[in-house]
């Protein structure tokens, strides 16, 4: 069984500033690559009625099932609904993982989420009002993603919907999949960026890889959020999978067909 993984391909972004659709180029890529599955580990697009217009696009084009998981851009929204209107849409969606785990063969099971954050990341002498703060001044979240609740609240709903999925396939190995960063060290202090040392608290949660780290049928765990390309590393038990595209200014060449070969990963199962 062959899976491809992707992340933050960030569409309607990447369109705006490259001039043109990245979903053809991402389509052969796949059609290439010729996976059973292709898993995408968030931020397709901004809004879940823009994402699920580029799921079904790329679904189509590359002739093959995605799964999916909402990114924050997600579930971005205006004062019209909120952000829980947007995550339902997503969840409704064929695409989504959520609270159905995707079993392939006998062995396997794709369990994920869309993860939140909960400031674990802070620095130490920061409190949470410090988070807060600097939420409001740094990360676009505070406008545009409305839960009714404060963030940990999002994570605790997040962290009980992994839990149920994980324990009901206790019988399978599992590939793990949420958009944030579940690994203190995928979220180190900088010493020559301020605006990343600011955001790290709205990175992801300690708390989720504690999750998954009291669940040895855990085998591979997929994430993005956090546009640098950490790729594919052995820790503990488990393999670790970042692989996000990001935005063109992000990318190592400004040649789609290039990137997304950098920007992907396949694992067999
Ligand atoms: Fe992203
Ligand atoms: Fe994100």
């Amino acid at each position: 069984m062959k899976v491809l993984l992707l992340s933050d391909l960030h569409c309607e972004n990447n369109h705006e500033k490259t001039g043109k659709s990245i979903i053809p180029a991402v389509a052969t890529y796949i059609r290439e690559v010729a996976p059973d599955r292709v898993i995408v580990a968030g931020d397709m697009a901004g809004g879940a009625a823009r994402c699920i217009r580029y799921l079904e696009e790329l679904e189509q084009s590359s002739g093959t099932a995605l799964s999916y998981v909402p990114g924050n851009h997600s579930i971005w929204t205006d004062k019209r609904t909120d952000s829980w209107h947007e995550y339902e849409l997503l969840r409704a969606h064929h695409s989504s993982l959520i609270g159905k785990p995707l079993l392939l063969g006998d062995k396997w099971a794709v369990v994920g989420d869309m993860g939140w954050y909960d400031y674990t990341y802070r620095e130490k002498s920061w409190t949470r009002e410090d988070c807060v703060t600097r939420k409001e001044s740094y990360w676009r979240d505070s406008v545009f993603a409305r839960w009714g609740m404060e963030d940990e609240e999002v994570t605790d709903r997040m962290l009980d919907s992994f839990r149920t999925q994980l324990e009901a396939t206790a019988d399978r190995r599992v590939v793990f999949v949420n958009h944030f960063i579940p690994y203190d060290e995928y979220c180190p202090i900088s010493q020559h960026s301020r605006v990343w040392n600011m955001i790290r608290p709205f990175m992801g949660s300690r708390r989720i890889g504690e999750l998954i780290d009291a669940m040895p049928h855990v085998e591979h765990v997929v994430f993005g959020h956090v546009h640098y390309r950490y790729g594919t590393r052995r820790r503990g038990d488990k393999w670790v999978h970042c692989h996000p595209l990001g935005y063109l200014h992000e990318w190592k060449t400004n040649n789609i067909e290039r990137e997304i070969r950098l920007a992907s990963h396949v694992i067999e199962l």
